[in-house]
């Protein structure tokens, strides 16, 4: 018997750390809460254990400043890099954030070879692509966050203004976890009845805008940091169909290797999710105005993955 799944969560801040709480809670996973700052996971993942008794959880919850621990890892959650200021976009935070994603990587991939990596650090898809790029995994084994997140947020707008509960709505949100990110209220639903059929234009217009803008509305509402208990969320539920095998279908950052028209760039597209990563990379049939606004979605990674000057 192998026991319990491992996952490692990479970088202890508030996503890093909402992410191995949520985890531990759901009990069929050992986790490693990793951080360069020493103490903060230690006492994070502490914190965590201690809330096991009260709750009822009995996974192993280990907090660490080196990767030894981290050592085949089933699931690796990266979150670590800097995030957004008010006024900033994801953009913004590239080359920082490639610095440390590319050097996460290279560890990580050292002491578990075979694992699958779920990134959340912005711009997402470009550190998608710089991790298959440090890793040399195959495409299916690194994934990033992004249309459960976006998609979690325009359920949210639909369901507050149709007064239906947010569960029945299943989102369409692809393409860049960005300013170019591609709304479809036409492949939006609520139990099967189009979005189209149940709000007229200009509002569906106001919360798909919302939507895009989502991670920036909360940015500048928290002042110090950005969005956590949704993009957690999203990631654990992303890892869970992973862990759980679930062959679900989830909007995912992933690299296109022709699907859409699209190669060699990363983008939000569904996927299906299971014990081997993204099993399957999902087309959907869009008119010609959505493959154009998937296209210039994909240019608009392109010129940031062009910016991070990879080299092989
Ligand atoms: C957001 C960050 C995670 O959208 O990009 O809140």
């Amino acid at each position: 018997m192998k026991g319990r799944v491992k996952v490692t969560v990479i970088g202890a801040g508030n996503v890093g750390a909402s992410c191995a709480q949520r985890l531990a809670e759901k009990g069929y996973a050992d986790v490693v809460l990793l951080d360069i700052i020493e103490g903060l996971p230690q006492g994070k993942a502490l914190d965590i254990k201690e809330s096991g008794p009260i709750l009822g959880f009995d996974s192993k919850i280990t907090g660490t400043n080196s990767y030894e621990a981290t050592a085949n890892s089933d699931v690796v959650i990266v979150t670590s890099g800097v995030a957004r200021k008010p006024g900033m976009s994801r953009d913004d935070l590239l080359i920082t954030n490639q610095k440390i994603v590319a050097e996460v990587t290279r560890n990580v991939v050292k002491h578990s070879p075979e694992t699958i990596i779920i990134v959340a650090t912005n711009p997402v898809d470009a550190m998608v692509y710089l991790a298959l790029h440090e890793s040399k995994f195959p495409r299916n084994r690194v994934l990033g966050l992004s249309g459960v997140l976006d998609g979690g947020r325009f359920a949210t707008f639909i369901a507050e203004e149709l007064q239906a509960s947010a569960g029945d709505v299943s989102p369409c949100v692809i393409g860049e976890h960005g300013k170019s990110m591609v709304v479809i209220p036409r492949l939006t639903t609520v139990k099967g009845i189009p979005l189209t059929k149940l709000l007229p234009a200009d509002k569906i217009a106001r919360l798909a805008d919302r939507t895009v803008n989502g991670g920036a509305e909360i940015v500048a509402l928290l002042k110090t940091g950005s969005a956590f208990y949704a993009p957690s969320a999203a990631l654990v539920e992303m890892a869970e169909a992973v862990i759980l095998d679930k062959k679900r279908l989830m909007l995912c950052a992933a690299r296109m290797d022709g699907e859409y028209g699209i190669k060699d760039t990363v983008i939000g597209v569904p996927v299906k999710l299971g014990k081997d990563g993204i099993e399957q990379v999902v087309e959907l049939e869009l008119t010609s105005e959505e493959k154009t606004a998937l296209m210039n979605s994909a240019k608009a990674v392109q010129e940031l993955i062009g910016v991070m000057k990879l080299t092989s």
